[in-house]
């Protein structure tokens, strides 16, 4: 095993700022949270879509798609070394996976920012330890944490996936809001209402904050 005292930090030769000056505006990470059916996802490419309209590099990593690949869970993963790999690296739902899924997607959003992009992260990251962990990785400023306070009975009712039901009937288990916690943030730099208002008006007022904070010119 690699002795990870033997790994040293390069710096890169094209700095942030350089990268930053090309682009027009600042990285940063804009970090969704909220229950399953809050709006996270589709918050997240109303505002990509925004942003590419005003010129805007952004990105969007989001939780049901990551989860296909970068954190596959056991059953999608067929390496060389069988079920221990499966086993070993595959992520599902229990608070040390969600931990590892945070992690890992904590560190890609980082350099996503780091090169100049405005990365844009829809998770429902439940513990708010994972994401303040994440977000002491950053410059201050760089993380963005927005709370998608939408009520579980309005994410129960809306049920895109029919998850809700089947947690509800007992047939998955540790779904977040039904048997798993969501812990809220304490802080976020906003809270949104997605229950009440359209994902329009929503991505206003992000794109205000953006530019109150000198991210967007
Ligand atoms: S997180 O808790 O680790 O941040 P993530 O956002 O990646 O979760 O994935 C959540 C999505 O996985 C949900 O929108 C839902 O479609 C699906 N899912 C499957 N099982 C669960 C579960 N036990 N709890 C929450 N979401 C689940």
């Amino acid at each position: 095993m690699t002795n990870d005292t033997n790994v040293t930090w390069h710096e890169h030769q094209v700095s942030r700022t350089l990268r930053e000056t090309m682009k027009g505006h600042k990285g940063c990470v804009i970090w969704f949270t909220g229950l399953s059916g809050s709006g996270k996802s589709t918050l997240a490419n109303t505002l990509d879509h925004k942003l590419h309209q005003m010129g805007i590099h952004s990105a969007v990593l989001d939780g049901d798609n990551v989860r296909h690949a970068l954190n596959a869970g056991p059953g999608m993963l067929k390496g060389t070394h069988g079920d221990a790999f499966a086993e070993r690296f595959g992520l599902g739902f229990t608070a040390m996976d969600r931990e590892e899924n945070i992690r890992r997607i904590g560190a890609v959003a980082h350099l996503f920012s780091q090169a100049g992009l405005i990365a844009l992260t829809a998770f429902i990251s439940p513990y708010r330890e994972d994401r303040d962990r994440v977000r002491r990785t950053m410059d201050a400023g760089e993380f963005i944490e927005i709370f998608v306070d939408t009520p579980l009975e309005i994410c129960e009712s809306r049920d895109p996936k029919g998850l809700y039901k089947k947690a509800r009937a007992g047939e998955i288990k540790n779904f977040t809001g039904i048997d798993d916690p969501y812990e809220a943030p304490s802080a976020p730099e906003l809270v949104l209402r997605a229950g009440e208002k359209s994902p329009e008006i929503l991505v206003e007022e992000i794109v205000a904050y953006l530019g109150s904070q000198g991210i967007i010119g």
